[in-house]
């Protein structure tokens, strides 16, 4: 038995087992921190909507930390659904969780997503431990093509399974930088490379929240038969404004998490 997790060491876990498919996120944290601790605004997370694995197998961890669901978000063309959880605590990073609603896919992804999830040992969720836990099942780089040409949100799940997707700066609590685009300005005078879909900045201070992030580093997966360098995670950077009655906004804007999720795709 693992000891139980705080939120404190959950986050840690999670940004240990992040940093090794994201490397350029330890550098790009020392880049934007000038030696201060840097907070989390969110960390992401992807599944199936199936029962054995769906979002509620993910939030039940959170919800046992003390993490209440907030706003729900659906996306039509990426057949994805989501929800938000905050804890009480606001320096807590926020989570976001989607799913793909896999009875909307192809009867062909539904046999190789089915087909995964059923080689997800009992009981394995149930463990906080899930949530850094990697890909639990093995899948042959065909079925991971084959996913690709159809979701490149499944394709990337297949491979890397459970753990953060991405990790998130809170560019408000950030000494040295008032705006995203003096953000985004150092990560590429650094040489980082962002995610221009939709923008390089997505959202806006009408919507209260602007976001960028990274395109995801690349990093190699050994599928059953064949070992590949595909992209893995990324590291995304949100601004908030505050609503009318002066506190910051806290939930997400669809139509830029639309884009952020096109940070992994094959390229
Ligand atoms: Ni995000």
């Amino acid at each position: 038995m693992s000891k139980p997790h705080t939120v404190e060491s959950l986050f840690d876990a999670l940004w240990v087992d992040y940093q090794n498919q994201c490397p350029s996120a330890t550098a790009i944290h020392a880049l934007l921190s000038g030696g201060e601790a840097i907070v989390n605004d969110h960390v992401a997370f992807r599944t199936f909507n199936l029962p054995e694995v769906g979002l509620d197998k993910l939030a039940a961890h959170f919800l046992a930390l003390g993490y209440e669901p907030k706003g729900e978000y659906r996306f039509e063309q990426k057949k994805l659904a989501a929800r938000h959880f905050e804890h009480p605590n606001p320096t807590a990073p926020k989570v976001f969780i989607s799913e793909l609603q896999v009875q909307e896919c192809s009867p062909e992804l539904q046999d190789i997503v089915k087909a995964m999830v059923a080689q997800v040992p009992a009981g394995a969720t149930e463990t906080p431990d899930f949530l850094y836990s990697g890909a639990p099942w093995k899948v042959s780089k065909a079925q991971y093509d084959a996913l690709l040409k159809e979701s490149e949100y499944a394709a990337w799940l297949a491979a890397f399974g459970y753990r953060a997707n991405h990790f998130t700066v809170d560019v408000n609590a950030l000494n040295g930088f008032e705006t995203l685009e003096s953000v985004n300005q150092a990560l590429k005078d650094a040489g980082f490379e962002l995610n221009s879909s939709g923008g390089e900045i997505k959202g806006s201070a009408e919507v209260l929240l602007e976001q960028s992030s990274t395109l995801a580093d690349k990093v190699a997966v050994t599928f059953t038969d064949e070992r590949v360098v595909i992209p893995s995670c990324f590291y995304e950077f949100a601004l908030r404004y505050p609503k009318a009655d002066g506190h910051l906004y806290t939930g997400f804007v669809a139509a830029s998490a639309d884009k952020i999720f096109e940070s992994t795709d094959a390229r």
